[in-house]
């Protein structure tokens, strides 16, 4: 028989796996990511679709959808009871619920993988849990600079063909398919393990000008395939979509890269690390892949500022190792 969200989550809880606060706060993410699919789905149909006219706190320009999805995330979440203060991709500065002292602070990207809207290509909605830290009064940006690996769950909902809500909880990765019939998410695929080998990369070539040599020489040898050192051939896939390339490695392996590179813009990376590393790194892991910044490990990386930038390579476990092997051959 279908298991569905709510009782799948109700079972970890009598398990004791997870808070009833956390059951229902993901249970109430879920729900928002279902109002935000409702208007990913009908977004010519609503008039959404196309930009706002503005740029965002990373100077982007703003889809009217990401501010809906902004919207909707900030309308159903951000003054629950167990939610101290929401930081979001889309705003410069957290905002603290004033009525409550929750034990979570909650960050989201609403909508990933924008520049995909106006073609009808798959984005997502990405989430990620802290704890709120203790004997604060008031929330400050400040309190969500914690490093990933002290997140308590994340996960992320892929506008697709189907809609999949994936998370973790760290008792590793679960996986649910929407039933547009009754709308509920049913269990998909529980345990998800990422292959720890890999013929499949992910990365946007039109700037390697701009690469390190690291990821050069990594990469010319996977282009060089069984002709080169790596003795083997690669395949390439590039979506844009951080959301479905995750997705994708999930099912299938892979590694995804988004390296930092010498543009001023990417010196660090192009990637947030709060909204998009930290969450995807977690689910990552706890799926048996890696996550890393070329350097270290992503979820060990001490965020300075809300919206800081992280170089990302994450995936199949030996495939990072090989592409972590390039970094230290290659120093420059
Ligand atoms: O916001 C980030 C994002 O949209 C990711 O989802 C995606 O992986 C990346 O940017 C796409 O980058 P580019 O525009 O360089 O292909």
């Amino acid at each position: 028989m279908d298991i569905n969200l709510k009782t799948y989550l109700s079972q970890a809880h009598q398990r004791g796996e997870l808070s009833g606060d956390l059951e229902y706060l993901l249970l109430e993410i879920a729900k928002t990511c279902q109002i935000i699919g409702y208007n990913v789905n009908r977004g010519g149909l609503l008039g959404l679709l196309g930009a706002q006219g503005k740029v965002n706190v990373q100077g982007e320009e703003q889809k009217q959808l990401d501010v809906v999805a902004n919207d909707i995330m900030l309308q159903q979440l951000s003054d629950l009871g167990s939610v101290a203060a929401v930081a979001s991709e889309e705003m410069q500065n957290c905002i603290a619920n004033p009525n409550r002292q929750g034990r979570y602070l909650l960050v989201f990207d609403p909508l990933d993988g924008s520049s995909n809207i106006d073609i009808n290509m798959s984005v997502g909605t990405i989430f990620s849990i802290l704890p709120t830290p203790s004997g604060k009064k008031k929330i400050e940006d400040s309190d969500f600079l914690q490093p990933g690996k002290q997140q308590l769950a994340a996960g992320f909902c892929l506008f697709g063909p189907s809609t999949m809500l994936v998370l973790t909880y760290k008792k590793g990765v679960s996986c649910f398919v929407l039933n547009p019939e009754n709308e509920q998410f049913v269990l998909f695929k529980d345990q998800l393990k990422i292959p720890k080998d890999t013929q499949e990369f992910a990365i946007n070539s039109s700037n390697r000008r701009h690469w390190h040599l690291p990821i050069q020489k990594y990469i010319d040898d996977l282009l060089a395939g069984s002709n080169g050192e790596r003795d083997k051939d690669f395949n390439m896939r590039w979506i844009a979509s951080m959301v479905a390339e995750i997705y994708r490695v999930l099912s299938r392996g892979g590694i995804f890269m988004y390296p930092c590179d010498k543009r001023k813009s990417s010196l660090k990376g192009r990637l947030r690390l709060l909204y998009e590393g930290n969450p995807m790194a977690l689910i990552v892991e706890e799926a048996g892949g890696s996550a890393s910044t070329g350097q270290m490990r992503i979820l060990d990386v001490e965020p300075q500022s809300l919206h800081d930038r992280v170089a990302v390579l994450m995936g199949s476990k030996h495939e990072v190792a090989v592409c972590d092997d390039y970094h230290r051959r290659y120093q420059e």
